[in-house]
């Protein structure tokens, strides 16, 4: 099938990713120094980032992912969050940082938070990689957030667009 979408250019290098994400990681490790954290990487879109998230964080730390969907194949949210893979550690008194890709209405995430809320967690924090400020219906504010970006359909650094475009080492959009 021929694709139609026309790629822009790069937004931010994974040059530039990784150094934020270091500053993060410095961040998140200096908050909870002397603690435990448990980091969920919501799946797929989170995957890259975890990865350099995760090396910066110089804690005892465990990790888990959650896959929740609010999308179909479109581009627009259809605010209707369901869970589609759970996580599988037990987060009661934990430290738990959800590590997302973006926050766009913030629909998914606050469903996220509220429902890691209700296992007795310690704390929960959310850390994301964007934040699409602009497009926010839901209350819900990430408390680490990597970039500010405009509103554009972004992809890349594991952000996907019809499940495609996820590989690419950097943050792109797409034309429209
Ligand atoms: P929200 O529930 O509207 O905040 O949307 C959250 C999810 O939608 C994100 O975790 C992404 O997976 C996806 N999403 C939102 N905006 C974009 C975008 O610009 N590009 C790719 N995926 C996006
Ligand atoms: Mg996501």
């Amino acid at each position: 099938m021929a694709s139609h979408e026309v790629v822009g250019k790069i937004l931010l290098t994974q040059e530039q990713i990784w150094q934020r994400a270091k500053e993060m990681g410095e961040e998140i490790s200096g908050d909870f120094a002397g603690e435990e954290v448990v980091l969920i990487g919501t799946l797929k879109g989170a995957v890259m980032f975890m990865a350099d998230i995760m090396k910066n964080i110089s804690l005892d730390t465990q990790i888990d992912f959650i896959s929740a969907s609010s999308y179909g194949s479109g581009t627009v949210s259809s605010g209707n969050v369901k869970i589609k893979k759970d996580i599988e550690l037990d987060i009661a008194g934990k430290n738990v940082i959800i590590i997302e890709d973006i926050i766009d209405t913030g629909n998914t995430l606050k469903y996220l938070k509220d429902y890691f809320l209700s296992k007795g967690p310690k704390a929960v924090k959310i850390c994301t990689l964007l934040d699409k400020p602009s497009r926010r219906t839901a209350q819900v504010a990430a408390d680490y957030i990597g970039f500010t970006v405009e509103d554009l359909f972004v992809i890349g650094y594991g952000l996907d667009f019809d499940q495609k475009y996820r590989n690419l080492p950097y943050i792109s959009y797409l034309e429209g």
